[in-house]
């Protein structure tokens, strides 16, 4: 499936009338935000577009040929922004912007392991050189630790639960597929509107990828490269993330101003069309002068 970036005109609009020279853009995904800034923004002279996983660059790399040497393609974590910055020879950027999560390509991609869905390795790193794997976690941490993971990222009720069932069935032998994790899951967890294994996947899918950690240093990281007048945009997906980004990116915090009171949505028309905007918000902020 295609990937519609989510709260497009909403990212285009933090950033309408502003004049952005370089722009750093931390989860580039197959360039969708991209192609739309660049659109809207003729002056820009650097759009560092970086992204941990090689497939989604190589995807962005072809969407964005239009626009030629101006984009540069990184390819690592956005928290890596003062490193990446240093490299690339870059004091300070205009902009900043983080769309976080799984792109639609991945979830598609079914031998990642994203889905629980269908049968595939238990993978789901974005970056497929990373060193954890969602195998490793269920085959080697302890009950205790499943069992916090699940209810701290899952916010999964029966997470106890889930880490016993998880626990015993390995003992007989180890868990490598995602359709096994599925039904050792399914007849123990929560069960509402969601596919039971929802919480547990996403859980799993967090800590290989790091994402909350990311997330944090990320913000911190453009709040000290971001230049006077510059913003950041950041679009998550769940309430563990949002809770991160309204705490960053906040009014009373010296040297910035909080352009969104209350997170940004999607309208019911987006949300029609594209399923996986309904649990987006978009929150931003300016640079602005400090006094200190
Ligand atoms: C939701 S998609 C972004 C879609 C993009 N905005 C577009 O319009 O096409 C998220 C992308 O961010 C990447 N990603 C997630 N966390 C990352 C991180 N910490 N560092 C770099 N890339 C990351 C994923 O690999 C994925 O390609």
């Amino acid at each position: 499936m295609k990937h519609i970036p989510v709260l497009l005109r909403e990212v285009l609009s933090v950033f309408e009338g502003r004049e952005l020279s370089t722009f750093f853009d931390g989860t580039l995904g197959a360039g969708g935000h991209a192609s739309a800034l660049l659109e809207a923004h003729p002056e820009i002279e650097r759009y560092l577009g970086c992204d941990r996983d090689p497939v989604a660059l190589e995807l962005a790399k072809r969407h964005l040929a239009p626009w030629g040497e101006k984009v540069e393609l990184i390819r690592g974590a956005y928290a890596d922004l003062p490193r990446i910055l240093k490299e690339k020879k870059v004091s300070a950027v205009d902009g900043f912007l983080i769309d976080v999560g799984v792109s639609s390509m991945q979830l598609d991609e079914k031998e990642r392991g994203f889905s629980f869905r269908g049968e595939a390795a238990l993978d789901m790193r974005m970056d497929p050189e990373g060193e954890l794997t969602a195998e490793e976690i269920v085959n080697r941490f302890s009950e205790k630790e499943l069992a916090r993971i699940f209810f701290e990222y899952g916010e999964e009720r029966r997470s106890r639960q889930v880490a016993k069932a998880i626990v015993e069935a390995r003992k007989k032998r180890r868990i490598r597929t995602t359709k096994e994790l599925v039904d050792i899951v399914f007849p123990v967890a929560t069960k509402g509107r969601l596919h039971p294994a929802t919480l547990v996947f996403q859980a799993l899918r967090i800590v290989v990828n790091d994402e909350l950690g990311q997330l944090e240093k990320g913000i911190q990281a453009a709040m000290e490269h971001v230049a006077v007048g510059g913003r950041i945009a950041v679009i998550s997906f769940h309430s563990l993330e949002d809770r991160i980004v309204k705490n960053l990116l906040r009014s009373d915090r010296e040297g910035w101003k909080v352009l969104t009171k209350k997170p940004v949505g999607p309208t019911e028309e987006e949300s029609k069309i594209n399923p996986r905007s309904r649990s987006a918000k978009l929150r931003a902020a300016e640079r602005v002068e400090s006094d200190e």
